[in-house]
């Protein structure tokens, strides 16, 4: 029986290819931000109001002009077909059943173009929600390209990875020898296109020297909102609100870069202060319930994402497994709003929320 988002990832555990299984559920180096993530969390305690409440909570919420029935969203996450044969088709589909935003990995074994029709096809009636994780390419022209592939397919804003000037190190990726996509797979959305025909796939270049320039490029180049995922020094959220940056996802990749680094939540007040309400910050990294959601809520983020549970949802039980994950986000969301007697996001408040003293977590 799926209770939580942890039943999952042991069901997915044991479906998968063991080597599969450590490229989703591992960290960086020694992992230590890897378990801070989810730590962090544990760490803080709710203090509810009482006496306040309301029948029907609101949950939904306007970010960038997508409409969603929660406040937690897709976060990129790579490969799909690797944990399940309908790869990113099942996962859009289930996401645009929920009313979720899915972020669409550009390292995605399913093409952007498909992914969207997919969810378009998942609700008729409405509009899904899609946004486009992008790694700027030194190769502008082809950059540009992609965007604007994402931007026809009908994604409606770009998430810039930017924690990423080299591949964070994964040493059971190392030790396990996983080093390339199994035959057949591929990063669709980097094939070449030639005259319409589907040519050789590139491989994504991380580059050290991108900078603050290749941001403003792209804002010269979309009119899209943008948002930086990966953002973690304060002065650099300023920088980005020079650079006119619509948002934030503060995220550590899931420990995936740099080890060592806060957990996100740590970071959130911080973070929440230097922008100065002047743009929506969200946050990603070891969201695995309701209590969280509403933990970082209450700290000022405007949304949170989910990675490796969403991964979890599909290797085990495919569209129907994603979709089940995003209800029990749903559902404990909504009960822990009524536990904490709020009827809505906004009476979500930072007073809620208390460090544990240390030593106690
Ligand atoms: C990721 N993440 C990621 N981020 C990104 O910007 N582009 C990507 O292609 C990927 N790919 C990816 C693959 C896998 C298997 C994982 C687990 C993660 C990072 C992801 O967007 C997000 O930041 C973290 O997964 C959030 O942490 P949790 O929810 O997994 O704890």
């Amino acid at each position: 029986m799926f209770l939580n988002v942890r039943d999952f990832e042991e069901v997915a555990r044991t479906r998968l290819d063991p080597v599969y299984y450590d490229y989703v559920a591992g960290g960086a180096r020694d992992e230590v931000t890897l378990r801070a993530n989810e730590e962090g969390f544990q760490r803080l305690s709710l203090l509810p109001r009482v006496l306040r409440g309301r029948e029907k909570r609101e949950l939904d919420v306007s970010l960038f002009g997508s409409r969603a029935s929660m406040p937690v969203l897709l976060s990129p996450t790579a490969f799909h077909r690797l944990v399940h044969p309908e790869g990113e088709l099942a996962t859009a589909r289930a996401a645009a059943a929920a009313g979720a935003i899915m972020i669409v990995s550009m390292a995605s074994t399913v093409a952007v173009e498909e992914v969207a029709a997919a969810a378009r096809a998942a609700v008729p009636d409405r509009a899904p929600a899609l946004w486009f994780q992008l790694y700027l390419q030194p190769d502008l022209e082809f950059t540009e390209a992609l965007v604007r592939r994402a931007t026809e397919a009908g994604c409606t804003a770009l998430v810039v990875t930017v924690d990423s000037p080299v591949l964070g190190l994964s040493e059971r990726n190392k030790r396990n020898g996983f080093t390339d996509l199994p035959e057949g797979l591929r990063c669709e959305n980097l094939r070449e296109l030639r005259g319409g025909e589907p040519g050789s796939v590139r491989q994504i270049v991380m580059s050290p020297e991108l900078s603050w320039e290749h941001v403003d490029w792209l804002r010269r180049h979309t009119s899209l909102p943008i948002l930086l995922k990966g953002v973690l020094h304060p002065e650099d959220a300023r920088l980005a609100l020079r650079h006119g940056v619509d948002g934030l996802l503060l995220s550590n990749h899931g420990g995936r870069q740099l080890d060592s680094v806060p957990s996100t939540v740590d970071l959130l007040p911080e973070m929440v202060d230097a922008v100065g309400g002047r743009i929506p910050v969200l946050l990603d990294g070891g969201v695995r319930r309701g209590t969280d959601v509403v933990k970082a809520l209450a700290l000022g983020a405007a949304a949170v994402g989910v990675g490796r549970p969403v991964v979890w949802g599909l290797a085990a039980d495919g569209e129907r497994g994603v979709r089940r994950v995003l209800e029990l986000l749903r559902e404990e969301l909504d009960h822990t709003l009524a536990l904490c007697g709020a009827g809505s996001l906004r009476d979500l408040t930072p007073d809620l929320v208390r460090r544990t003293p240390a030593g106690r977590g």
